[in-house]
């Protein structure tokens, strides 16, 4: 794992969206896995700022986001679908037709969560997957447990992976979904190039675990120490627990 450290969230964002930048200069037809979270706000909000002044070209790009809350509509401003299109898709020049998410309201659940990793595998896999880092140390929503699944799947979420979501639900932890979609831990591990961002105190104890300790379902993103191309992008105050 490469350890980036940088002076600020915002810093950290910044290189990020050069990182990915570059990786779309060298590959125009990049396949991009994306996060939700307040984490990547800044790194959408640069990336946005790039492509305005077209030093970003998503008209190649293809995007699969990582996860959706189940029984929620795209169309809901709630839905993942929707934070994305507020602060990346409705901002930038993606084609629709390459933009790739999971749908929580499909009739038959578990159908859904096949054809997304049929679309995956068709897209040639993922190139790059930009990864948040929840609290608990879940990627995506494979949440820490006794076992992790492999592919992309229906679960549970746990109550803390549900008030950390309450601010998209007017900040009532009850009514966020029990139950979202999320590409599984093998999804996440094929992709070629992985970059995991976070910032702020909150996430320095997860951080660490992460990089130095055991891998443990208990701690999902701990796995990521077995890919051979793994950056970890923090601040200073995520990396604090890093010293010594
Ligand atoms: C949600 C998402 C995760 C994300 C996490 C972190 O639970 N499903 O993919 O990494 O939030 O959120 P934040 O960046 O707000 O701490």
């Amino acid at each position: 794992m490469r350890i980036r450290v940088y002076s600020s969230p915002r810093a950290a964002a910044d290189a990020l969206a050069a990182l990915v930048g570059g990786a779309i200069a060298s590959n125009p037809g990049l396949v991009l896995g994306l996060p939700t979270g307040r984490t990547p706000i800044p790194f959408y909000r640069r990336l946005t700022a790039l492509c305005a002044r077209r030093a970003i070209d998503f008209a190649h790009v293809t995007t699969f986001n990582l996860d959706e809350f189940v029984g929620i509509d795209s169309r809901d401003p709630r839905s993942y679908r929707s934070f994305m299109q507020r602060h990346l898709f409705g901002l930038v020049n993606l084609a629709p037709r390459r933009v790739n998410f999971l749908n929580g309201r499909a009739a038959d659940l578990a159908r859904e969560c096949a054809r997304y990793e049929r679309a995956i595998a068709r897209a040639g896999g993922i190139d790059l997957q930009i990864l948040g880092l929840g609290a608990n140390g879940h990627i995506g929503f494979n949440e820490p447990g006794r076992q992790l699944l492999a592919r992309t799947h229906w679960t549970r979420l746990t109550r803390p992976t549900r008030a950390a979501n309450a601010a998209l639900f007017g900040g009532d932890v009850r009514r966020v979904p029990k139950e979202a979609l999320s590409m599984g831990m093998v999804t996440i591990l094929h992709a070629r190039r992985i970059v995991l961002l976070a910032t702020g105190r909150g996430k320095a104890a997860c951080v660490a675990r992460m990089i130095r300790g055991p891998l443990t379902t208990r701690l999902p993103a701990s796995f990521l120490q077995v890919h051979r191309n793994v950056d970890v992008v923090l601040d200073q105050a995520a990396a604090e627990r890093l010293r010594g």
